[in-house]
């Protein structure tokens, strides 16, 4: 079988999902599957071959191009952290194409991709999450309603983006202002979050085998005033798997991942973050293509499960393929 192993894409995210992919093409089988590193980019899709030189992709039938003949592929397997590969829309592109893919469907990567949307979604199914403020660009900011809203301090985020990219948490009104053009510099769309105080956790939920399957939760403890991209990709954080939460903490948090897995039918690996608040775990959001680097929470939670790379990425393609 022919994989296409897609990354790059048209976000900030970019760099971090060249990293992805190239971990997924290091680890996935060789013996099984031919697999392929196709880089989307703004300017042109490419795949890109062990020597490093590029072959233009046909976007008519998402085949690469070679001098002696095209290459179509069998499955794509997701590795874009971002637009155009977390938020719909080449999940859509497939589907048209009728080629299987490792990530959920359009509609679900749309709707998880958008934090207000996902989290007012699941809100009357009894999910928890932080009090929330949305502002589309060119909309009129008024401060004091928002902060009677949410409070000090809180969060500024992109409402559609990842790795934390345009987030700053608030102590003070006077940064409010800063904060939102931070985040509007990310996306059209911003979501002012109240600040949740507790522990937060980062849940793996994946199908393997045919089964949904909940990973060992994470917890994160970060040197800097919250889990920010340094923190994320430049060491200032402790992830520490499993993390040190009460007996019934975990089976909340548990119930709750695997709840909102089903509830929104999603497929594949995402990832999920929480912040408890007592025994009551709050959603932040839920990642549909979340990070498989070196330095990335689901490889530790599948390592921590006894699960190969390999075999969590050989799982991830068979999913798709059934
Ligand atoms: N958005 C990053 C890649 C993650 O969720 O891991
Ligand atoms: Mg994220």
């Amino acid at each position: 079988k022919n994989i296409a192993i897609i990354m790059g894409g048209y976000s900030s995210e970019r760099e971090i999902s060249i990293k992805s992919g190239n971990v997924v093409y290091q680890y996935l089988d060789k013996t099984k599957y031919n697999a392929y590193r196709i880089i989307i980019s703004t300017e042109k899709w490419i795949y890109l071959d062990d020597d490093n030189e590029e072959f233009p992709i046909d976007k008519a039938d998402f085949s690469a191009v070679l001098p002696d003949g095209k290459i179509s592929f069998d499955c794509v397997f997701n590795a874009i952290h971002g637009t155009p590969g977390e938020d719909g829309l080449l999940q859509a592109y497939f589907e048209l194409l009728n080629i299987p893919q490792t990530s959920c469907n359009h509609y679900q990567a749309a709707l998880t991709f958008n934090k207000r949307d996902l989290l007012s979604t699941l809100k009357p199914y009894g999910v928890q999450c932080a009090t929330s403020f949305h502002l589309n660009l060119g909309e009129t900011i008024d401060e004091a309603a928002i902060l009677d809203k949410v409070g000090l301090p809180c969060f500024v985020k992109a409402n559609r983006a990842g790795s934390s990219y345009g987030i700053s948490k608030v102590h003070k009104r006077e940064d409010l202002s800063d904060a939102i053009a931070n985040a509007f510099s990310e996306d059209s769309e911003v979501i002012i979050e109240s600040f949740l105080d507790g522990t937060e956790v980062s849940v793996g939920v994946i199908t393997y085998n045919n089964e949904i399957t909940v990973l060992p939760i994470t917890e994160i403890v970060t040197e800097n005033d919250f889990f920010d991209y340094e923190a994320k990709y430049l060491g200032k954080s402790q992830e520490i798997t499993p993390a040190r939460i009460s007996k019934i903490q975990e089976e909340n948090v548990t119930k709750w991942a695997k709840y909102i897995y089903k509830t929104l039918g999603l497929k594949g690996y995402t990832r999920s973050e929480f912040i408890f608040i007592g025994n009551d775990p709050h959603l932040l959001e839920v990642n549909t293509t979340p990070g498989l680097t070196e330095e990335s929470i689901l490889p530790q939670q599948a390592n921590a499960a006894g699960i190969s790379l390999e075999q969590l990425f050989g799982s991830a393609v068979e999913e798709a393929l059934r």
